[in-house]
């Protein structure tokens, strides 16, 4: 594996590996990257993934050179293309970990590189490192992952993260995805038309009281305010859901609630306090899950 473009990349096996390999990975500070460096180069906002990433390089002993907003900070402000910037990244870093506004601007980045590419998310293409945290954290707050109905809610048109999970997920077996949200917000037929040639159940409804009390996952995505042309259309949909503790509580025991975050309004406060509420340490799973990854990727 040179780079991580998509999650259709991972296989059972490799994902095996790779949180055994997390696993080992937790509260550890080690040299096993010294002298190799991270480029985080971010072209769109976030706090989690562009952090953790820094943390877990740094953790290894590597070390980290970042532009957060590169849209305005990077010379792409004057016109440079993706391609050229990463003809510079070859020469300064030994990986770079790069989110772009773009759908497929990574792919593309991957074309001329000559050190592994991470995509950190791509518009709304994909977020596989994403993906990998949400299945590794599914594995060790479910304890499994054959035979989980996974009930995902919200913005599933513009949610890179749930897309790069269902991609995964199809790696399973008896998996069941329900699909909460409204027509305008909808699963793309894409992904759908994947999970079901793979045998996976997929359900679409835009009723989450009805589904919640049969999920082993409910997965809350925020509606994306950034993805939407028209004001008014966000306007309309935005609150459309809202998981509540009375909805938290009528979860089965044993199940959990996961959000990729950041959170708007769409868990409420109070949900935090439910043992189900996992989504906080979701987030810290992303950085053994990115150490483990920076490990296998940077030599
Ligand atoms: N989940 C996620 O990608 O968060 P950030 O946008 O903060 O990186």
């Amino acid at each position: 594996m040179q780079h991580v473009l998509e999650s259709q990349q991972f296989d059972r096996k490799g994902l095996e590996e790779l949180f055994a390999l997390a696993d080992t990975l937790e509260g550890v500070r080690n040299t096993s990257l010294q002298g190799k460096i991270m480029a985080s180069l971010f072209y769109e906002p976030s706090t989690r993934t562009r952090l953790s990433f820094e943390s877990a390089m740094q953790r290894l002993g590597g070390t980290v050179i970042s532009t957060e907003n590169a849209k305005e900070f990077s010379s792409a402000a004057k016109g440079e293309t993706i391609e050229d910037t990463m003809k510079m990244m070859n020469q300064y870093a030994d990986v770079v970990v790069l989110r772009h506004f773009e759908e497929g601007a990574c792919n593309r980045a991957s074309q001329v590189a000559t050190i592994p590419v991470i995509n950190a998310g791509d518009g709304p293409g994909q977020h596989p490192t994403q993906a990998l945290l949400d299945l590794y954290t599914i594995q060790k707050e479910v304890g499994k992952t054959d035979g989980l109905h996974i009930t995902a809610v919200g913005d599933l048109k513009h949610g890179r993260t749930i897309r790069s999970l269902a991609y995964l997920l199809a790696r399973y077996e008896n998996i069941s995805l329900t699909f909460v949200s409204p027509p305008e917000l909808s699963m793309g037929a894409d992904i759908l038309e994947y999970l079901r040639a793979r045998g996976v159940l997929v359900i679409e409804t835009e009723d989450l009281e009805s589904v919640l009390a049969d999920a082993d996952v409910v997965y809350m995505t925020r509606i994306q305010k950034e993805r939407f042309a028209d004001a008014g259309e966000y306007e309309k949909l935005k609150g459309k859901y809202v998981l509540t503790r009375a909805h938290a509580d009528a979860m089965k025991q044993g199940s959990i609630i996961m959000h990729p975050l950041p959170r708007v309004d769409e868990i409420a406060p109070d949900v935090d306090m439910s043992e189900k509420a996992v989504y906080f340490k979701q987030a810290g799973y992303g950085l053994t899950v990115r150490m483990a990854l920076l490990s296998k990727l940077v030599s």
